[in-house]
């Protein structure tokens, strides 16, 4: 049912992945992995879902999701990464299970069926994705430090386009949010101007104090604490679905 390949320019895998993670990458991922096989029911994914549904686009360590998920647990969370190392972290995170504390891991199955029940993961290209995803589905979309391609004979690479902005505009919920973080300034100005002659997504910055700082309820993520150490500020665009 997925759509044909579209090619993907990142990486899909990094260091050797350690056994714990391992672990969870064979017998967890699989119970929590989004089926593709037909159109995606949000209900039926997330049963106890009561005030809505959330995705993360390109979670990397997964700190950001699996923090949100919790504070937010009446809400159903899909998480979509490509890269194996850190859709095991997510699941490390989410489980509580963690190299170093694993003597046998067997004995730690307990912690998986402890774990909060309101994440799904697709480890693939998100725009394998997008035509299963119902429309008008999601009240928040989260894209948070995509990858810059800040040189000009890369621009067609960036997240942020016109294919992707139609299929973020179809599974958004009118007056829902797109919620996009990013601290390189190719692609600040480069968000601003695709976004602002957008017609169905409008900006929601009164001051800049509303672009400058992170939503409440943010966890910094790993790009976020990188960007920050190196002396760069990231931004924090928000844009309400017309
Ligand atoms: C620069 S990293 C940022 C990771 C994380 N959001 C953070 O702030 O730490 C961008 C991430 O997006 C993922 N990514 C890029 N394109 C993607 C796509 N089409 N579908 C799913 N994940 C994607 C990459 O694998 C990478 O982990």
């Amino acid at each position: 049912m997925v759509s044909d390949k579209p090619k993907f320019f990142g990486r899909r895998k990094g260091r050797i992945i350690r056994k714990a993670k391992s672990f969870l990458l064979e017998n967890f991922l699989p119970r929590i992995r989004v089926s593709t096989d037909k159109k995606l029911d949000l209900k039926t994914c997330f049963p106890e879902a009561k005030d809505g549904y959330c995705l993360e686009i390109g979670f990397g360590d997964g700190e950001h999701l699996a923090s949100l998920s919790q504070k937010m647990s009446q809400f159903g969370f899909i998480g979509v990464e490509v890269y194996q190392n850190g859709v095991a972290n997510l699941l490390s995170l989410i489980t509580g299970l963690k190299d170093g504390n694993t003597s046998n891991l067997e004995n730690e199955i307990h912690l998986l069926a402890d774990r909060a029940d309101n994440v799904r993961v697709y480890d693939d290209d998100v725009r394998l994705l997008f035509s299963l995803l119902p429309d008008a589905a999601f009240d928040k979309v989260y894209l948070l430090f995509p990858d810059p391609w800040p040189k000009t004979k890369h621009a067609a690479r960036r997240f942020i386009n016109h294919d992707n902005l139609q299929n973020l505009a179809r599974i958004i919920k009118k007056g829902g949010i797109l919620q996009i973080a990013t601290d390189h300034p190719v692609y600040k100005t480069w968000t601003l101007e695709t976004m602002r002659t957008n017609k169905d997504f409008i900006w929601t910055a009164k001051t800049s104090n509303d672009w400058r700082y992170p939503p409440e309820d943010w966890c910094e993520t790993k790009y976020q604490r990188k960007a920050i150490r190196e002396g760069r500020k990231p931004v924090f665009f928000e844009y309400r679905r017309l």
